[in-house]
């Protein structure tokens, strides 16, 4: 009997998951003669049996479509809201797959998915995962699947922004998304020739990006853009955060590490505004009139970049490869111009953060942008 392969897309949308459901559907069906089931919303659409049909006639005309045609949701099945309740719901979706006669399911997703997928693979269900992000944050891969477009949208972005901080004499704070990793705004903020770069990897003094900004200005340069990651933290910030981290680490009792991570949420509280804060600092440290952008969820939105293309289709087809050998327990990888197998155990519950020594630090810092530190 043909092979029938569960697909679902979990965690944050980002453009080029279309471009994955349809390589991985059509070489499914057309090359490897299996057939595809869609799960909507993920997880949840798993729990609630919401699934469809996608046979590779389906799957025309969305390669360059953003969002993902599934929907996608960031529930978590072990910890699954139900009715007014919090429910471990694992063993419900593995049934659900047997019900359903499915033989392997791919979750498409970003660190949490792969957390879920490993999960449900312990308890006998067979995975594969693809990894998708525009934080690019998976381990154990080269890229994941939505980091180019969203790096193409935020070097355009500062770009863009350069006319205004340029006529009008301004700094302008720019924020990036990237959860708690810095490759977006590192990215982007090399391309684009930001001023000074902060991200979550390098804690920054408030003092030395103003020193900074200050230095341009005795040059003649009366302007400055400043490329916030979302995650970036304060000197003074990321000493009480690894603290606390550590006590919650060591703790033995339920009641320590729930006053660890209370301590830790009211500090990630006090965050959020953190780029407006950056801004009025500066501006009193400069007196430079500054403004903020915030790019939010315009990173994540529309048609996926030809790479970004190029990498979906390269995942989607070798998933389908790997399902139709019976191999499971992987997430397929990028690696160099191809792709690699790596078992789930390997990446689960490990973040690919930037290293303060990459090259496009060192290179910016040779041409004198200011990271903070
Ligand atoms: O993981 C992708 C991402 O866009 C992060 O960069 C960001 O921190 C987060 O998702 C935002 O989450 P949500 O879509 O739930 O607001």
């Amino acid at each position: 009997m043909e092979k029938c392969i569960g697909i679902l897309t979990a965690g944050g949308d980002s453009p080029g998951l279309n471009a994955a459901i349809r390589a991985l559907g059509k070489a499914a069906d057309y090359k490897y003669d299996m057939h595809v089931i869609g799960i909507k919303d993920g997880f949840r659409g798993l729990m609630e049996n919401r699934l469809m049909r996608l046979p590779a006639s389906e799957l025309s005309n969305i390669l360059t479509h953003g969002g993902t045609i599934l929907g996608t949701s960031r529930d978590k099945p072990h910890r699954m809201p139900v009715g007014n309740k919090i429910m471990d719901m694992t063993d419900v979706m593995v049934d659900a797959c047997i019900q359903h006669h499915i033989d392997c399911l791919v979750c498409i997703g970003g660190g949490g998915t792969h957390k879920n997928a490993y999960r449900l693979m312990q308890k006998g269900l067979n995975v594969v995962t693809i990894p998708k992000t525009i934080d690019n944050d998976i381990s154990m891969t080269d890229c994941t699947i939505g980091f180019d477009t969203a790096l193409n949208i935020a070097t355009e972005a500062i770009d863009r922004l350069h006319s205004t901080a340029h006529s009008h004499h301004r700094i302008i704070v720019v924020e990036i998304m990237g959860h708690n990793a810095g490759w977006l705004t590192l990215g982007a903020g090399v391309a684009a020739g930001a001023d000074a770069i902060l991200i979550p990897e390098i804690p920054y003094d408030i003092n030395q990006v103003a020193k900074a900004i200050n230095k341009r200005r005795k040059e003649g340069k009366h302007f400055s853009i400043v490329a916030v990651a979302e995650g970036a933290v304060a000197k003074e910030e990321a000493d009480g955060l690894k603290e606390l981290l550590k006590l919650k680490e060591e703790a033995k009792k339920k009641k320590e590490i729930k006053a660890a991570e209370e301590k830790v949420n009211k500090i990630r509280a006090k965050h959020v505004d953190h780029t407006l804060k950056i801004a009025k600092q500066l501006e009193k440290l400069t007196a430079l009139e500054s403004r903020v952008t915030i790019l939010g969820y315009l990173q994540r939105g529309g048609s996926p970049s030809p790479a970004d293309r190029l990498l979906a289709t390269k995942l989607g087809t070798a998933c389908a490869k790997l399902i139709e050998k019976g191999q499971y327990g992987y997430m397929v990888a990028a690696k160099g111009d191809g792709t690699e197998p790596v078992p789930l155990e390997k990446v689960v519950g490990k973040r690919k953060t930037v290293n303060t020594d990459h090259p496009w630090i060192l290179s910016a810092k040779d041409l004198g942008t200011c990271f903070g530190d």
